[in-house]
């Protein structure tokens, strides 16, 4: 048994996640968290609301509240719809709380006492209408590198670069919308990046787990050269530079930039969880005390990898502190809603509370595991959504189940039936499905959810091979022992398909067990037994309708009402 540490990007605060934020963070590190799970590992997921910056404080303006209210409440609609969608967090924690205040003061000290800080005069956009400097997404203009307009300040949506609000072309506030702007002196704590670039290239040189996305973004930021980095803005809703015995005079009102303090969150977070629980965090994250022997994984959009592979290993690996860091790093392209994108503040495309008032978690969970943006980007639309969800989950896993289920039934009893012997079709039945658990397995085990989720399916699909060949229907007319082992065989079989759906579809998978009478939702070992684990006389009963078609009336209504195409 190992002692795997999982975490998915933070999401920010500012609105409840679409499918796309889903898709590329949350949902496979849930997805893995359960398969690691089942297979018996000690897991511990860990996640949080990303709290602080401007994505914050411009989201709880246009909403009228003060930022702490709004923070407040939508922590809580996000926790209820990741719970709602199945998401198995140990912790879902706030980047606000004490703990993340006092362990991200703790590494900026640790940093200024090796050196790696120092005060800089900074050259930052100032609204005169609105009386403030602007940092970050407080600004918006053309990027300077793909010519986007409407890029905002610390980075272009379009191209994915890195920006400093001074590198846009033809700025303006994202307050007011005034182009009434100056540069303005103020100062600024900086990262000294540059000092420790070759220690960072080092540890990512190191880094043999990581897929390839990881490695390629992180090498390119490495090549370009890093910068010293501000970690300080002048805004008033974060975690404060200054603290009770560490005084910096002159900073008093200035927080820590959010990227700094929210990676520091997924540290706290597992603090949060050890102070509710009763556990033990450092050994989760500190090698001298225990972490040695964890295996942390992070999943996280492609967006983030720079942060995740440059920026927060600065700040661990400049602390000179035995943290632990990063084994594996699962990265996601983008999910795009036909052909565009899905957007947070334009409101495009379905959104995770929504998505919920139409269709159970399973059904979506599929889609975007089975069919996610992973090693491209990859579209959502209702056509595609219509069709997977109707072949694989209804046809082929759905009509599986409720046959043989029916079937045992209204022909034996309601449980699972003795007499007969394994035959020819079923002893290569065995062998096949072994093949499709093997494949299974490898491929969940190395992060390939695509794959993982085809010989899922390629599983179920010899479920219903299997008996258009054994026919236990056909066999009863003639010898009841033939069909007795059919439908045993099959009755396994619809317990090992929940075994194998499990890590994806939670849910479902519960109630095609119970089904024949089942709670065993463990991933399957290599060397089981595969199909003679149901005790024979155990109960068999038909739980309803798994997975219902989706309509073309459905989707023509959905597509009206979210604007499809458009
Ligand atoms: N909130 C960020 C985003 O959605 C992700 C933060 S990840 C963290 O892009 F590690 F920094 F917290
Ligand atoms: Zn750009």
């Amino acid at each position: 048994m190992a002692r795997i540490l999982i975490t998915s990007a933070l999401p920010y605060i500012n609105g409840i996640k679409h499918l796309g934020n889903l898709a590329g963070s949350m949902l496979p590190a849930d997805v893995w968290a359960r398969f690691k799970r089942a297979q018996g590992h000690e897991v511990l997921y860990i996640c949080a609301t990303d709290e602080h910056g401007t994505p914050a404080e411009l989201a709880a303006a246009a909403a009228g509240q003060d930022v702490r209210t709004y923070c407040d409440e939508q922590h809580e609609i996000q926790k209820a719809a990741g719970q709602a969608f199945g998401l198995s967090y140990d912790w879902f924690g706030r980047s606000s709380n004490p703990q993340n205040h006092r362990l991200t003061q703790h590494f900026a000290e640790a940093l200024e006492k090796n050196g790696l800080i120092e005060e800089r005069v900074d050259r930052m956009i100032y609204s005169i209408d609105d009386a403030r400097f602007l940092p970050d997404r407080y600004v918006e203009g053309t990027c300077p590198h793909c010519g986007h307009v409407g890029a905002r300040g610390d980075q272009c949506d379009n191209c994915g670069r890195l920006l400093d609000p001074t590198d846009l072309i033809d700025p303006y506030s994202s307050v007011s919308g005034s182009r009434n702007l100056e540069v303005r002196d103020t100062r600024h704590l900086y990262l000294l990046q540059t000092k420790i670039e070759p220690q960072i290239r080092a540890w990512v040189d190191g880094k043999t787990g990581w897929q390839t996305l990881a490695k390629s973004i992180a090498y390119k930021h490495l090549d370009e050269g890093l910068i010293d980095r501000g970690i300080t803005r002048d805004l008033a809703w974060g975690v404060p530079v200054t603290k009770d015995g560490f005084p910096r005079p002159g900073m008093e009102d200035k927080v820590f930039y959010v990227w700094f303090d929210a990676p520091i969150e997924y540290i706290a977070a597992t603090e949060e969880w050890a102070e509710a629980t009763g556990r033990t965090w450092r050994d989760w994250w500190r090698l001298d005390e225990g972490a040695e022997d964890v295996r942390y994984v992070q999943f996280m959009g492609k967006d983030n990898v720079a942060f995740h592979t440059v920026s927060f290993p600065a700040t661990i690996i400049g602390s000179g502190e035995p943290w632990k860091t990063v084994d594996q790093l699962k990265a996601f392209n983008w999910l795009n809603w036909y052909g565009g994108k899905f957007s947070t503040s334009q409101k495009r495309g379905v959104f995770m509370d929504q998505a919920l008032e139409l269709l159970p978690a399973d059904y979506w969970r599929w889609r975007l595991t089975a069919y996610g943006p992973e090693h491209a980007d990859s579209a959502f639309t209702w056509e595609d959504f219509q069709a997977s969800t109707n072949k694989d989950l209804a046809d082929v896993l759905g009509n599986f189940v409720n046959r043989i289920v029916k079937f045992a039934e209204s022909k034996f009893d309601g449980v699972v039936p003795e007499g007969g012997e394994a035959g020819p079709v079923e002893i290569k039945l065995e062998a096949d499905i072994r093949a499709a658990v093997a494949e299974a397995t490898e491929q969940f085990e190395a992060m390939e959810f695509r794959k993982a989720a085809v010989a899922v399916r390629a599983a179920w699909v010899l479920g219903n091979e299997y008996l258009q060949v054994a026919a236990p229907w056909t066999a009863l007319k003639t010898d009841r022992d033939r069909a007795a082992v059919g439908v045993r065989t099959g009755l396994n079989l619809v317990a090992l398909f929940a075994r194998l759906a499990a890590p994806i579809l939670p849910f479902s998978a519960e109630k095609i067990a119970a089904s024949v009478g089942s709670t065993d939702l463990s991933w399957p070992a290599a060397d089981e037994d595969l199909l003679n684990r149901l005790p024979v006389g155990g109960k068999v009963e038909a739980q309803g309708v798994l997975f219902a078609k989706i309509e073309d009336a459905q989707v023509a209504e959905w597509s009206e009402r979210f604007g499809g195409a458009e």
